[in-house]
């Protein structure tokens, strides 16, 4: 993108978050073992040992794509997130130590009780289901991966939106001294910090739309947009705004960042439309990670079932 110039999960088939917070810092301190805490079934002690945070008996979603996951080190080492680096690579590398916790984020606007939440309590509140996704990114690849999330909608139900709330406005943190992509150079930012996207209400309380807090059953590393990221698999990739800190519900529509970079390439919609091209490449095919030859892109990523009705009447081709 650079431009030079379901739902009904049962609360007890999910691991108590509480326990894996505990056993992560019990790992971290190396007592995990002598503990045996491995012998409760909760959790599997994966050779490395990593501090990584497990989430263990999702419950699946009806909507998971049933084509093959792309694998942990391409969705983890193949990214875009320029608040660390423009490549490719970049971010898996600078990301690494990020530090995702504490992690506040401020919930705003046009709903009853605005509230700075903690992500850990979301975590908590809400039954993480898995959500095996397409991501098609705008530059014309593709991944499958299993996100673990839950459904924003249920969340923006428990925040009693007003009449106003026509559109929900999502920011990424900005702190440079964090994330390196974000200082200046030589000729001036990469992006308009901080990165922000939008949805209207009606698009944010779609069941398929989630905030991600995991990855193949793991918390998200920094690259993918820890702690918690958005993913709207009917949308190209620069919609699912990574390790948020911002959710304001507005009554006008909000400018995202990559309209703002450049409006004639990227709108507010973004819905992934195989007949309308991107100004400089077809939107027609798509190289899915790791095949060999390309694959005709689906009209809304082949989620147009779900989500069509959304979009009756408008002219796609003027809102792209
Ligand atoms: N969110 C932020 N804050 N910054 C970014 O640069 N890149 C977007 C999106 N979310 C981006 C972001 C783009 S272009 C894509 S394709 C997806 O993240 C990629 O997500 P992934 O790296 O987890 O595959």
């Amino acid at each position: 993108m650079l431009i030079r110039r379901p739902a009904d999960t049962i609360p007890s088939e999910i691991t108590n978050y509480e326990v894996f917070r505990r056993r992560r810092q019990l790992i971290k301190g190396g007592a995990a073992a002598a503990l045996g805490l491995a012998a409760t079934g909760l959790f599997a002690l994966t050779p490395e040992a990593s501090a990584k945070l497990k989430f263990d008996q999702l419950k699946k979603s009806r909507f998971n794509a049933k084509e093959s996951l792309t694998p942990y080190k391409d969705v983890t080492s193949y990214n875009n997130f320029y608040e660390f680096s423009t490549d490719k690579e970049g971010p898996a590398q600078l990301a690494e130590d990020f530090k995702s916790r504490p992690w506040s984020i401020e919930v705003a606007g046009e709903i009853k009780k605005p509230k700075v939440y903690d992500v850990d309590e979301l975590i908590k509140r809400f039954p993480l289901e898995e959500r095996i996704y397409r991501l098609r990114c705008v530059e014309a690849w593709s991944m499958v991966v299993p996100w673990v999330g839950f459904a924003l909608g249920d969340f923006i139900k428990t925040l009693e939106p007003n009449s106003r709330a026509k559109y929900v406005e999502f920011e990424t943190l900005h702190d440079p001294k964090r994330m390196p992509g974000q200082r200046r150079g030589l000729f001036g930012s990469v992006l308009d910090w901080p990165y922000r996207e939008g949805l209207r209400i009606d698009e944010a309380i779609h069941p398929l739309t989630i905030l991600a807090v995991g990855v193949y059953g793991e918390e998200l590393p920094g690259q993918n947009g820890a702690p918690i990221r958005l993913v709207v698999p009917w949308k190209y990739g620069f919609k699912s705004i990574k390790s948020i800190v911002k959710i304001n519900f507005v009554e006008q529509p909000p400018v995202n960042t990559w309209q703002v970079q450049a409006p004639h390439e990227y709108g507010f919609y973004a819905n992934v439309n195989p007949k309308v091209s991107h100004p400089r490449w077809s939107q027609a095919r798509e190289r899915r990670i790791g095949e060999f030859f390309k694959r005709p892109t689906l009209m809304f990523n082949g989620y147009a079932e779900q989500v069509a009705h959304l979009y009756q009447g408008m002219d796609l081709s003027k809102n792209f």
